[in-house]
């Protein structure tokens, strides 16, 4: 079964004009074929009447054909009754002295030939008689002809028939590459211009769906971005008050107590600055969509994460920083940059080294981050990048929401995100982003 409404449309009509021509080509052949037959026996009828105004005589000498043709196509005019001349049957014919006036058929030595009876002046009978073959043959001749136009018509239709069906369906292709291009932070409705209107119920309900999903999609971004909004300044005020209480006079063991809260205080503070801006970059298309020098962000993401490094006793350094320039909310690509590096420091046993790269490639701009850490297994590496996915058995700390920032960044600024595995083969952690330079 052809799953393609165009073709299976293509085959049918094809079938159709084919069956239908075909049968058309037989009818046209019957009746040329017929009518050139009933137009030879009225020449027959004529000749006949033209001769019997003076006397038929039977020839006394021996046909002799002029060359192959004349052989073939001459008539045989004669008394009936008179024997023939020529001893070759399908050269002449002996016309019998019993034929009835009028138009026959007669077989003689397996030869048909088609005769005309009349009488001449002097009232004797005679025959013009033609060889049946000849006569079809001719008929053949002309009724092919008249098939010719229709066998190169036939191609043509049909060629036709498939370029209106490619014309016909081409909105709908392009109508699917719409959809498949389209931006699922900024759900826009269908264009529906040239649809054909036996389509046109399905796009608008389609439509429809997308604006509902799209609002959907906003209620629930809305919905993270206010409470990460709300829960900011509790979480800020628990921590002044737990940094408060470390100036009194504490028992050792109190301390100890302490120092472990305000250190769940600080993941808290920091799971909803990070939840903050997830919402910020899954938001609608950006505001600020600028020229970004990413060569800049870089080496202030790795400024802001030296500090870190160095207590992680991590090698954190860039070894090629190429100017470039993409664009976008710079908000976005330093979200992305920062949590790249911040990961690959994080999760890099100390003594390890990250490697930031930035390049142009082509019409690409390529930033990328090497560590000399676990890496990530093949069959996790989509999943890391969902919200709140974390791999167990790290002793770091962390909300899991670094990725999916990540992933949702690149999404908005129009990038790709790859992880792999390093270049030289050594186990680590590869980090790839690409967009094309502005
Ligand atoms: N450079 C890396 N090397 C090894 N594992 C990593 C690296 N980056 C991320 N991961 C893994 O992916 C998970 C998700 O990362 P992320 O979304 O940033 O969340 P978080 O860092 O808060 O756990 C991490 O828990 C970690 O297991
Ligand atoms: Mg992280």
């Amino acid at each position: 079964m052809i799953r393609s409404l165009r073709k299976r449309l293509l085959l049918w009509l094809s079938v159709a004009i084919v069956a239908m021509s075909a049968l058309t080509a037989g009818i046209a052949f019957w009746m040329n074929f017929r009518d050139a037959n009933a137009l030879q026996d009225t020449q027959l009828q004529q000749i006949g009447a033209s001769l019997g105004t003076q006397p038929v005589a039977a020839p006394r000498e021996r046909f002799r054909p002029r060359d192959g043709e004349d052989a073939e196509t001459h008539l045989v005019i004669r008394p009936l009754g008179s024997a023939g001349i020529d001893p070759n049957p399908r050269i002449d014919v002996m016309l019998p002295a019993n034929l009835s006036p009028g138009l026959q058929d007669i077989d003689a030595f397996n030869v048909r030939w088609r005769v005309f009876v009349s009488r001449d002046r002097d009232g004797h009978a005679f025959g013009v008689a033609q060889r049946q073959r000849l006569r079809d043959e001719v008929a053949r001749d002309s009724a092919v002809a008249a098939l010719v136009p229709m066998l190169v018509l036939v191609p043509l239709l049909l060629l036709i028939v498939n370029l209106l069906l490619r014309q016909g369906f081409a909105r709908l292709v392009a109508l699917s590459g719409e959809v498949d291009d389209g931006d699922v932070r900024d759900l826009k409705p269908l264009n529906t211009a040239g649809i054909p209107v036996e389509v046109l119920p399905l796009v608008q309900a389609v439509n429809r769906l997308l604006t509902r999903v799209g609002g959907l999609l906003e209620q629930q971004r809305r919905l993270v971005a206010d409470a990460a909004h709300e829960l900011r300044t509790p979480v800020a005020a628990a921590r002044i008050q737990a940094d408060n209480l470390a100036h009194a006079d504490l028992t050792p063991d109190a301390r100890a107590r302490l120092e472990s809260l305000q250190r769940g205080l600080a993941r808290n503070s920091e799971l909803v600055d990070q939840l903050l801006r997830l919402a910020r970059v899954q938001g609608r298309a950006p505001l600020a969509e600028q020229s970004i020098a990413l060569d800049v962000l870089t080496r202030n993401a790795i400024e802001e994460t030296l500090a870190l490094a160095e207590s992680h006793r991590i090698d954190l350094g860039c070894i090629r920083l190429d100017p470039a320039k993409v664009r976008g909310d710079p908000m976005h690509a330093f979200a992305l940059i920062r949590n790249a590096i911040d990961n690959a420091v994080r999760y890099t046993p100390p003594g390890g080294c990250v490697d930031v790269s930035l390049l142009t490639d082509g019409e690409f701009v390529q930033f990328a981050v090497e560590d000399t850490g676990p890496g990530i297994p093949l069959a996790l590496r989509e999943r890391v990048f969902e919200p709140f996915f974390r791999i167990l058995g790290t002793q770091q700390s962390g909300n899991g929401l670094g990725l999916a920032i990540v992933k949702s960044a690149a999404d908005a600024l129009g990038g790709s995100v790859e992880l792999s595995e390093r270049v030289d083969g050594q186990p680590g952690l590869r980090f790839v982003y690409r967009q094309k330079h502005a």
